[in-house]
């Protein structure tokens, strides 16, 4: 029988199924229930020192529904969370207290001060929090106070403030990277520098939903007007499984006792394999669990093993980057390309259609032949 337990920086994990960072960790109530659901651990929602400078306004979410009704693209423009750090303290302590062998990361975001991420660090862990996520990737409004993803673009800082806060704690400290940025092996890179134990990615995709045809005015509609905001839900996938296999590749090559927490858009079993054959160690779901409900790992859990069982894996090493070998430069597919028509007499069957022949095709099919 194949197993999804598995130990990432030190930490055991009954699976791989980790709540990120968001509304389903926003206070101890729901992860209270995350856990009794079976998730393999809890990313806190972001917490920072002085709350009464976050302010949310309403509404705050927009969502894209594909043809069947589906919510395939759901933006937000929330901010961390709003409530006081030292309620969030006793959480942590009273969330330890009823879940020891369980796993709880806090999710932090500071000011760019020493102190502050020294500080925040030393009280979560004081609380019990078995380890840290960096939040230096939420896309809209604290970047105007050069936190989230104004840190995150920034390599230089990334690299001093993973320094500052893994000379704090010997616990595991994961950099959340934010995919709007060119290159993300760059800013990746410069955290595992600095000291942190892995990264994980992607946070929200800059977006604009839409605009109302008939007010005029972009939603989601605040007072009349609204903000660039933050892509989640499965529409996004592709691109985080892009950006999981540029750092898993750069892990493996420069840096491979770090690990990798992949999600972005993550539902299914099948979606989670998929990180996971690109290089992940964990996956995290945030939409998904605001779409199905806590429940929803158990059939991710079982769709795994199911998958697993198929190929005859037995643990989640056994398939974690299977799958990174078979990308290559452009260059080089058009040389296997013609390597392999070489070889061959007759074309394949498979040819993929090129314009003239679409062209032709067309024309053949208008003739009624
Ligand atoms: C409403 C909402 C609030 C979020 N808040 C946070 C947050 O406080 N901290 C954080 O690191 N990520 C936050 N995220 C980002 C998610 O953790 C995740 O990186 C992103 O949504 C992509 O994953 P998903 O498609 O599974 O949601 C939030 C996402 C949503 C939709």
């Amino acid at each position: 029988m194949p197993t999804l337990a598995t130990t990432v920086d030190g930490l055991k994990l009954p699976n791989p199924f980790l709540i990120a960072s968001g509304p389903p960790g926003t206070n101890l109530n729901v992860i209270t229930r995350a856990f009794k659901e079976g998730w393999g651990a809890v990313i806190a929602k972001t917490v920072s020192l002085d709350a009464s400078k976050v302010s949310n306004v309403s509404p705050r979410y927009a969502k894209l529904h594909a043809a069947s009704g589906e919510v395939i693209g759901w933006e937000n423009i929330e901010l961390i969370s709003d409530r006081p750090f030292a309620h969030w303290i006793d959480e942590f302590k009273r969330c330890k207290d009823q879940f020891p062998d369980r796993v709880l990361i806090a999710s932090i975001m500071e000011e760019y001060r020493r102190d502050a991420w020294v500080e925040i660090v030393e009280r979560c862990q004081a609380a019990g929090v078995d380890g840290f996520e960096l939040n230096f990737s939420c896309p809209h409004g604290l970047p105007e106070r050069k936190m989230g993803s104004a840190m995150g673009e920034d390599p230089e800082i990334l690299e001093q403030v993973c320094g500052w806060v893994k000379a704090t704690t010997k616990k595991p400290v994961w950099a959340k990277m934010t995919p709007n940025i060119t290159h993300i092996e760059e800013p990746g890179r410069a955290a595992l520098r600095g000291g942190a134990t892995g990264l994980s990615a992607i946070n929200t995709v800059r977006c604009v939903m839409g605009v109302n045809l008939d007010t005029l005015r972009p939603e989601p509609t605040v007072e009349g007007y609204t903000t660039a905001g933050g892509y989640s839900s499965k529409a996004i996938r592709p691109i985080a499984l892009r950006m999981v296999m540029e750092l898993a590749t750069m892990i493996r090559t420069e840096l491979p006792d770090r690990s990798l927490s992949g999600l972005g858009g993550i539902e299914s079993g099948a979606d989670a394999a998929q990180f996971i054959l690109l290089g992940a160690d964990t996956v995290q779901v945030c939409t998904g669990v605001m779409k199905f409900g806590y429940g929803c790992v158990k059939p991710m859990c079982d769709e795994l093993l199911g998958f697993m069982a198929k190929h005859q894996f037995e643990t989640l090493a056994d398939f974690k980057g299977k799958s990174l070998p078979y990308f290559t430069t452009h260059a080089d597919l058009v040389q296997k390309q013609a390597a392999r028509k070489a070889a061959q007499q007759t074309p394949p069957s498979d040819t993929a259609w090129t314009g003239d022949e679409f062209v032709k095709q067309s024309d053949a099919l208008a003739k009624g032949e």
